[in-house]
């Protein structure tokens, strides 16, 4: 579905990303793993058009989506969850959710609405409040709420863990697997290696701009420097 081939780019004179290739195939999550200022986000902006790519190539769908505005992206079938959540804090809930399908057309909206609150019940008790008071654990939900919202192909999440409680981790660990569930092909980004491995079919470790090691989600979790370095023994 997704093809990435000695995708580089950067930051004015500075080149972040060196050279990366990585697949993900329909109905797989796929992570990607690393330390802080890896070059995961960075990675993750090329593919949705937010940064331009010095050299490579995207490939969604067998199209070559490099060069493409963000919001041609979001059309082809691409939706991120950006890192910090990124919700519009003075819209209520509902307006959050309601932004996530601007891109459609079609007339199935209220449907989604409605199942994305039955997927969430707190987003439906709390549809008027405005999304700045919800709690982190919450905004996340409403992120990935509202990103679903456009129905995408292929889903991508950036650090959705990052800042919240174990329980609520936990929490956001099973939102994506029902995700994949129902056939939404995932990209997950993570500094959180146990969360992301146990839900990964294919996951690759980021280092200084360069992929260092690939596998499963179980060969990375069992190897002995994801272990050591990203899992904490
Ligand atoms: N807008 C920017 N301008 C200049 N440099 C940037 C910019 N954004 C990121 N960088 C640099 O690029 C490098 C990679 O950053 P990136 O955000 O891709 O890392 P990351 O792997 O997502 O890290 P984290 O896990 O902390 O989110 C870092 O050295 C960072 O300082
Ligand atoms: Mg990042």
């Amino acid at each position: 579905m997704l093809k990435v081939e000695n995708l580089r780019a950067g930051y004015g004179k500075t080149d972040i990303l060196h050279g990366i290739s990585f697949e993900v195939h329909a109905g797989q999550c796929v992570t990607l793993i690393g330390a802080n200022g890896a070059g995961k986000s960075t990675a993750l902006r090329c593919l949705t058009g937010l940064l331009p790519v010095r050299c490579g190539k995207v490939l969604f769908e067998g199209e070559e989506i490099s060069g493409l505005p963000g919001h041609k992206i979001v059309r082809r079938g691409i939706t991120m969850c950006p890192e910090g959540r990124q919700i519009f804090p003075e819209m209520s809930v509902l307006e959050n959710l309601k932004m996530g399908a601007h891109i459609r057309r079609d007339s199935e909206q209220q449907v989604d609405l409605e199942r994305m609150m039955d997927m969430f019940p707190v987003l439906r008790k709390r549809a008027m409040q405005m999304a700045g008071t919800l709690s982190g654990g919450e905004q996340e939900m409403l992120a990935i709420g509202r990103a679903l919202m456009s129905r995408p192909k292929l889903c991508i999440f950036d650090e959705p863990s990052l800042g919240l409680a174990p329980k609520i981790v936990q929490e956001v660990g099973e939102t994506i697997a029902r995700i994949k569930e129902t056939g939404t092909t995932i990209l997950l980004v993570e500094q959180n290696a146990r969360m992301a491995l146990g839900l990964a079919d294919q996951a690759y470790l980021f280092e200084a701009g360069e992929i260092v090691l690939r596998g499963t989600g179980k060969e990375l979790m069992a190897h002995p420097e994801v272990s050591n370095a990203y899992l904490g023994h």
